[in-house]
């Protein structure tokens, strides 16, 4: 990652691409407008979840086959969204595929365990070095899940988080993700802050937040809190963060934070939501080396159907095992996801697919590098595993706070639709990375460079 020699861009120009690259967009999405349309009447926004949004309409997808999309006026594009990051494995992968009609034709649904359940937490378990395992049906249930068990099993209400990083959608982690600059609060004691309307002040209050790659600033509120006589019950944190774009662990620090959770009794829970499955076969925990008490896991893991997961410890799971915490749902475990998850494990995402990702994002990134510095853009590439994405940024972005301060929102929103209209089905939202499947190739890639390049010219000529 090298930051380069930024030049001062042109905000004309900037805007001007933007209005040309909007018009293009909207004259090519017509039939993706006339759906929204009729779905406004029936979908509040005329989207399934507010993620989907977007002005002046969204665009909607028709189907998807390995690296490929094509969205209803027919535009077929490579997929860099990749469902969020849950298709690492392409779509319509036929190993996933035909373990899912195999399950269809045996019934779908028990609510009663499965072989697959115990094969899909044995591969959990050597993948990512902990023993107990319990399902979920998404990346919120997990972590709600997950809060819950180490409040029980250390008797504590208070939830620290990394200020910026997004958990889900229940009302512990709605706090303290995207707010402007200056309600931040100060580095040594981040504000609390409600991330939309709905969310209990009891609970916002019980929500602390700390910055990422500063282990001291943890170290000492949590000192700070234990003082109060509200010393948190948990950690939790992705260990390299995947919604500011990307931001890796600087060297030490998830080993400082796990010192810290162990010296003070506080579960650490490391969120591989995105990370788990897409960076490393054992996650953000096999490639960084340091073990949590607990991992929740989501996305990827059901190759595109909604399938989550939490593991731990024996000890912070005894608090299941023992009843006192009810880790329960109606679709926990599904057959179907089951079967999903056991093919995508085991058959799709190999050692090889993992050697063929990091290939991949290794080119992407140098290709994005290699663009940035022949047109001296203000930025860098940054990425690991299939993760990956250009930061707009004169200097690098380490925490919420410089990521606030420093990212070139304009620009984020120009790449783009640059991107929408140059065949590179890209994750809308500034704070989003790229996710490579394993049925990406060097054409796909060279081809997000080539558009980035078409940017960086226009942009400089
Ligand atoms: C790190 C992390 N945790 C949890 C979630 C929530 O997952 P889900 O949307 O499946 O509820 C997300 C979703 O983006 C996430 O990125």
């Amino acid at each position: 990652m090298a930051v380069s020699t930024p030049r001062q861009l042109d905000r004309q120009r900037i805007r001007e691409l933007t209005q040309r690259e909007e018009e293009r967009l909207n004259g090519r999405t017509q039939k993706s407008r006339a759906m929204y349309e009729r779905a406004d009447r029936v979908l509040s926004g005329g989207v399934a979840s507010s993620y989907q949004l977007r002005d002046p309409w969204p665009i909607y997808l028709e189907h998807g086959e390995g690296p490929l999309v094509w969205d209803v006026d027919g535009n077929q594009m490579y997929d860099f969204h990749n469902g969020f990051g849950s298709m690492v494995q392409g779509h319509a992968h036929p190993a996933i595929g035909r373990a899912v009609q195999a399950r269809y034709d045996r019934g779908t649904h028990f609510a009663a365990p499965t072989e697959d359940a115990v094969v899909v937490a044995e591969e959990l378990s050597r993948r990512f070095r902990l023993p107990k395992w319990r399902y979920t049906n998404s990346g919120s249930e997990s972590t709600m899940d997950a809060i819950r068990i180490a409040r029980a099993y250390t008797g504590r209400d208070t939830v620290m988080k990394i200020f910026g990083s997004y958990h889900g959608h229940h009302d512990t982690v709605m706090v303290s993700i995207g707010v402007e600059y200056d309600k931040i609060g100060d580095h040594e004691n981040l504000a609390s802050l409600p991330y939309g309307a709905g969310i209990p002040q009891a609970t916002v209050d019980m929500t602390v937040a700390v910055p990422f790659n500063d282990a001291g600033a943890m170290k000492r509120r949590i000192e700070r809190l234990e003082a109060e006589g509200r010393k948190p019950a948990c950690v939790i944190m992705e260990a390299a963060m995947m919604n500011l774009g990307v931001v890796l662990p600087e060297p030490g620090y998830l080993e400082a934070v796990r010192e810290i959770t162990r010296r003070h009794g506080i579960v650490l829970i490391f969120d591989e939501v995105k990370t788990g499955l897409c960076i490393a076969a054992g996650g953000a925990t096999e490639r960084f080396g340091v073990v949590a008490d607990v991992v929740t896991l989501a996305k990827a893991l059901g190759g595109g159907l909604p399938t989550g997961a939490i593991g731990g410890s024996e000890e912070v799971m005894s608090v299941v095992e023992d009843g006192s915490v009810y880790q329960v749902g109606t679709y926990n475990g599904n057959p179907l996801g089951m079967a999903a998850a056991r093919a995508n494990l085991l058959e799709v995402m190999t050692p090889d697919a993992y050697t063929k990702l990091d290939a991949l994002n290794e080119r992407i990134l140098k290709g994005c590098s290699d663009v940035i510095e022949k047109y001296g853009l203000p930025g860098y590439s940054v990425g690991v595993g299939s993760k990956g994405c250009v930061t707009f940024s004169p200097s690098k972005i380490v925490d919420y706070e410089t990521f606030k301060a420093n990212q070139d929102a304009e620009l984020a929103d120009l790449a783009w639709l640059f991107n929408m209209n140059r065949g590179i089905f890209m994750t809308p939202g500034r704070e989003e990375e790229w996710t490579l499947s394993v049925t990406h190739t060097e054409e796909a890639v060279d081809a997000y460079v080539a558009c980035f390049e078409e940017m960086a010219h226009d942009l400089t000529a």
